[in-house]
C-alpha cells in the first residue's frame, strides 16, 4: 500500500519502520524542517534490530494522496493538525487514528472519510528524530467507526499485518479504547509522577496500592469489570516492565502530556468522586508547569 504517516514521534517512527520493512511505500509528514531533512538523509533506524528503512519525508503542509493516512500525532497536537489537514485530505481515503485516550473520537467522527480507530500496545522509545527503539513487542487492534467500512478495514488489515508486526480487526472499537484508556490511566500518571519504570506498578507495594485504587475508580466510571481490567493492567505492566511510559518520557522531555485525554476524559465522565484519579491529574498538570532544575 501507499501510506501517508502523519506525526513522527515514537509511534509514527515505529510504524513507518515496520510497514516499510514489509514493502509498503511510506511518506512521513512532519512539522519540523530539521526532522524532515534528517529522515530523508538517514531513513528510520530501528533498534535493537539495527535496521534502516528508507522512506520519503515531507512537510505536513504538503500532503499528497495515498491509499491510507495514519495519524500518529499525540492528543495535545491532534486538533491543530486535523484543522490543518482537513481540507487537504481526499474525502474517500481511509484515516486510521492511533492515539492514547478518548478525547479525539468526537472530532474524528466529524470527518467524512472512512474512519478507523486503533490502539497500539508496543513499547517504543524515540531516541532522536530518526531513531526509535522497539522496547516491547505488542499488537495493534483496529475498529471501524462506521459498519459500512468494516470490509474495507478487513482488507486493509490483511495487507498490513505480519508476524513481526501483528494487527487485528476488532468489532467493538469503543471497547478496545476503553480497555486501553484504563491501562493508560493507571500506568502513565503514576510512573510519570513517581519517575519509575512500568514494572514498579507491581514491584513497589505502595504504587501497587495506588494503581489498584485508580483502576477501580476508572472501572466505576466506564462501567467495566474491575477484576478483568486489573488483570489486563498487570499483563501490560509485565510485558512492558522495563519501559518508561509515554507520559514519563513526555515529562522528562518537558513536553505537554496526554493527561487531558486519558485521566481528564475519565474525570469529565465521573458522576461520583474519584480522589486518586483527581490527585494524579493535578499532580501531572503541576509537573507540566515545571519545577526545580537539577543542579
Ligand atoms: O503510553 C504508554 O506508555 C503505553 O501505552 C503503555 C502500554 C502504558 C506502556 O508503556
Amino acid at each position: 500500500m501507499n501510506i501517508g504517516i502523519i506525526g513522527l514521534g515514537s509511534t509514527g517512527l515505529l510504524l513507518s519502520a515496520f510497514l516499510r520493512k514489509q514493502g509498503h511505500t511510506i511518506t512521513c509528514y512532519v512539522r519540523r524542517e530539521e526532522q524532515k531533512e534528517s529522515l530523508n538523509k538517514n531513513g528510520i533506524y530501528l533498534l535493537p534490530y539495527q535496521h534502516t528503512s528508507y522512506i520519503k519525508a515531507e512537510d505536513i503542509s504538503n500532503i499528497q494522496e495515498h491509499d491510507l493516512y495514519i495519524i500518529c500525532v499525540k492528543q495535545p497536537q491532534l486538533f491543530a493538525v486535523l484543522d490543518q489537514l482537513e481540507k487537504a485530505l481526499s474525502p474517500h481515503i481511509p484515516i486510521l487514528f492511533l492515539q492514547n485516550g478518548m478525547s479525539h473520537i468526537d472530532r474524528a467522527q466529524t470527518l467524512i472519510n472512512p474512519i478507523f480507530i486503533g490502539v497500539l500496545d508496543h513499547g517504543a522509545k524515540r531516541v532522536n528524530d530518526y531513531t526509535v527503539e522497539h522496547t516491547g513487542k505488542g499488537i495493534i487492534r483496529i475498529g471501524s467507526i462506521k459498519d459500512e467500512y468494516f470490509q474495507l478495514l478487513e482488507n486493509m488489515v490483511d495487507c498490513l499485518s505480519s508476524d513481526a508486526f501483528p494487527i487485528y480487526v476488532e468489532k467493538d472499537w469503543e471497547q478496545i479504547l476503553r480497555h486501553k484508556l484504563i491501562v493508560n490511566a493507571v500506568i502513565n500518571p503514576l510512573t510519570a509522577i513517581l519517575n519509575v519504570r512500568n514494572g514498579e506498578i507491581v514491584s513497589n507495594v505502595h504504587i501497587h496500592r495506588l494503581a489498584y485504587a485508580i483502576c477501580q475508580e476508572a472501572c466505576d466510571v466506564l462501567d467495566m469489570d474491575p477484576v478483568l481490567m486489573w488483570r489486563k493492567v498487570l499483563d501490560v505492566v509485565e510485558r512492558t516492565s522495563k519501559n518508561m511510559s509515554s507520559m514519563l518520557q513526555d515529562i522528562r522531555l518537558q513536553k505537554e502530556t496526554e493527561i487531558d485525554s486519558i485521566t481528564g476524559y475519565l474525570l469529565s465522565k465521573a458522576k461520583t468522586g474519584m480522589p486518586n484519579t483527581e490527585f494524579v491529574y493535578h499532580a501531572i498538570k503541576a509537573k507540566e508547569l515545571g519545577g526545580v532544575e537539577d543542579d
